[in-house]
């Protein structure tokens, strides 16, 4: 049987990088997909019991990044996204316009949405 692949994003720190961790232990035939663009977020050093494992791989990207993230579908073909990358710390972007990342995030999500009206791709979002 073909195994399944599950794209999470935002999977090198809290809520995306724990939830990679009880997947890629707790369901071996599943292929576990981290997409993580490694802002000031994200932190891979909590994976060293897990980047072994045949079944965990990382891809270091962002989601913005239109292309590449599409390019990564095409390749992939994901059977499942979960969607946690984000700028979490959102009381930075009152000071710096750098964190303001809501539109970003409101066009990943779109074009999400479009992948998901045109396969069998399941998605779920955290906001
Ligand atoms: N932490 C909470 O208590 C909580 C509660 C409810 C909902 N949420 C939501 O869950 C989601 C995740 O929260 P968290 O606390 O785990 O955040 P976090 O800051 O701990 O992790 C966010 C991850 O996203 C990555 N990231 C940021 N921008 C990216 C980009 N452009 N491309 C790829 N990766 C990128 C970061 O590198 C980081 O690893 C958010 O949407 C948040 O609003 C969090």
């Amino acid at each position: 049987m073909e195994r399944k692949k599950l794209l999470v994003t935002g999977g090198a720190r809290f809520i995306g990088g724990n939830f990679v961790q009880y997947m890629v232990d707790k369901y071996p035939d599943y292929d576990i997909y981290n997409l993580d663009q490694l802002t000031y977020a994200g932190d891979l050093t909590k994976h060293k019991q897990i980047e072994d494992k045949v079944n965990y791989h990382f891809i270091k990207a962002d989601i913005a990044n239109r292309e590449e993230i599409f390019n990564h579908f095409e390749k992939e073909k994901f059977n499942y996204v979960i969607h946690f990358a984000a700028e979490s710390h959102v009381d930075r972007s009152f000071t710096d316009p750098e964190y303001s990342y809501i539109p970003m995030y409101w066009e990943h999500r779109c074009f999400l949405m479009r992948q998901k009206n045109s396969s069998q791709l399941n998605l779920f979002m955290s906001q």
